[in-house]
């Protein structure tokens, strides 16, 4: 069983939630290529995708199921692959009781396929389909979820996996997914409604679980052999936790960081920190004896087990000495030298001292903006999608981004249709970036996808709390 205290004080039940606490009992063996649901494909046409009600096993102590929202009805939704430079082409049935779309998270993709509802489609009401045609230019780590009311939908399940594959694929025995989330549910396993865009998560750290998933089920159990070569994909859907997951006697690597390559490096102590939207992937050669166990706790709050590796009798497979590299995208570089600035100053929140607040072209103080329309956040003393874009850029023109975080509050950056970089030759690529309270960083752009395109902190109730904008790159 894996869980958590809730970290927001003002729950009714939060003395109770300790019979939650407890070690998680060995569950039945969850490989990884028995995790890749069936994608169902019209012959010759898409793969057909249907956002519906569906239930999850996510507590383990209780029999209920929990009611979930899920892509096809389950959670994780199906991992859909594709070759790089492939064609992705998904329709999206929407048998919800609201308007959905689905974004694809770090695709750098086509505009009008970026589905973010008011911005580049309508959202597509309940009854109605709407297909995602477009191809995917990087191989690597990426997901999908939808774009409307995504504080609501991702918490109740909606989000799956999208791999995007390498020609010449690295030579590993298994290639685990790894999609942790959290959940606050109630005691009989019910989805914790009521607190649906809560001011106080809204204002504070968002909307933290008290019940963390791996891959939809309580606990991620996965059987390795000893000496074999594990590629792990962990991708983070919690609408807001930052998770801080520490390797118990395993030696992973970092091969890749928000689905783009990185030159390999170790972790520091075997611990790892992935904001909310990131992927990391590892390498990790399995070095256990046969019969030992290995995991991966999580440690953001108390110390949880959240995979297990549970080593085979087979006899050794001998361990390989090369380090794998992952080739690289070929991303276009922004120049760094000539990069025009922008300046993006995040402030507001819980404790925060913004004076002013523009929200719909109207000037409002803090409490009031809070009391009259549920915001709490600006960019650039702006709540919400504003009219006019934070930057417009040419396309071939190179943008710096000067951030910075005026707040009390760690933020989750996140640029669509583009990867952006920090300064120094070894800077990875990202598509999210974690801004620690009180920090400033400086990004770079390099702008050679048209089209309009959203910024916002990927702290989902942050996110609706005012900390969205976008930015337009024209031909
Ligand atoms: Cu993962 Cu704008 O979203
Ligand atoms: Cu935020």
């Amino acid at each position: 069983m894996i869980c958590m205290e809730r970290e927001t004080m003002q729950s009714p039940h939060q003395t109770r939630r300790n019979f939650l606490t407890g070690a998680s009992a060995a569950g039945t063996l969850l490989l990884a290529s028995r995790f890749s649901a069936a994608v169902a494909k019209v012959p010759g046409g898409p793969i057909l995708l249907e956002a519906r009600p569906g239930s999850a096993q996510l507590l383990e102590t209780v029999k209920n199921r929990t009611s979930i929202w899920g892509f096809d009805g389950a959670v994780p939704g199906p991992v859909i692959r594709v070759k790089q430079g492939g064609e992705v082409w998904v329709r999206l049935k929407n048998s919800l009781p609201q308007p959905t779309t689905i974004h694809w998270h770090g695709i750098r993709i086509d505009n009008a396929m970026d589905g973010v509802a008011g911005l580049t489609q309508e959202p597509v009401p309940p009854g109605e389909s709407f297909d995602y045609r477009f191809t995917a230019p990087d191989a690597g780590t990426f997901w999908y979820h939808p774009h409307n009311r995504s504080w609501e939908q991702v918490a109740r399940g909606l989000y799956g996996t999208l791999i995007v594959e390498e020609p010449d694929a690295p030579d590993v025995d298994q290639d685990i997914i790894a999609i942790i989330d959290d959940w606050r549910l109630g005691e009989d396993g019910a989805i914790d409604e009521e607190s649906f865009g809560s001011m106080r998560d809204k204002s504070h750290l968002g909307r933290l679980g008290n019940i963390l998933s791996i891959n939809g089920k309580f606990t991620g159990e996965f059987g390795v052999r000893s000496g074999e070569r594990i590629r792990l994909r962990l991708i983070n859907t919690c609408n807001a936790r930052i998770l801080k997951l520490r390797f118990e006697e395993l030696n992973p690597y970092v091969i890749a960081v928000d689905g783009q390559p990185v030159t390999p490096y170790e972790l520091d102590h075997g611990l790892v920190t992935i904001a909310p939207a990131q992927r990391i992937d590892f390498l990790i050669d399995m070095t256990g004896a046969a019969g030992a166990t290995q995991a991966i706790t999580e440690v953001s709050q108390s110390r949880l087990v959240a995979a297990t590796f549970n080593y085979n009798q087979l006899p050794a497979l001998r361990v390989r000495t090369s380090k794998l590299k992952l080739r690289d995208n070929g991303l276009p570089h922004p120049d760094i030298s000539s990069a025009r600035n922008v300046d993006l100053i995040m402030t507001g929140g819980a404790m925060g001292q913004a004076d002013k607040i523009t929200y719909k072209g109207t000037s409002y103080d803090m409490r009031q903006l809070v009391r009259e329309h549920g915001m709490v956040w600006a960019f650039n003393g702006n709540a919400g999608m504003p009219k006019e874009p934070l930057f417009s850029a040419r396309i071939g023109e190179s943008i710096a981004v000067r951030m910075d975080n005026d707040t009390r509050w760690p933020h989750a950056m996140h640029f669509h249709g583009h990867h952006f970089r920090e300064a120094g030759p070894s800077a990875p690529w990202h598509d999210t970036l974690l801004m620690e309270a009180g920090e400033k960083r400086t990004i770079y752009l390099y702008a050679d996808n048209p089209g309009k395109w959203m910024i916002h902190c990927h702290m989902l109730e942050h996110q609706a709390g005012g900390m969205a904008s976008w930015f337009e790159v024209k031909a």
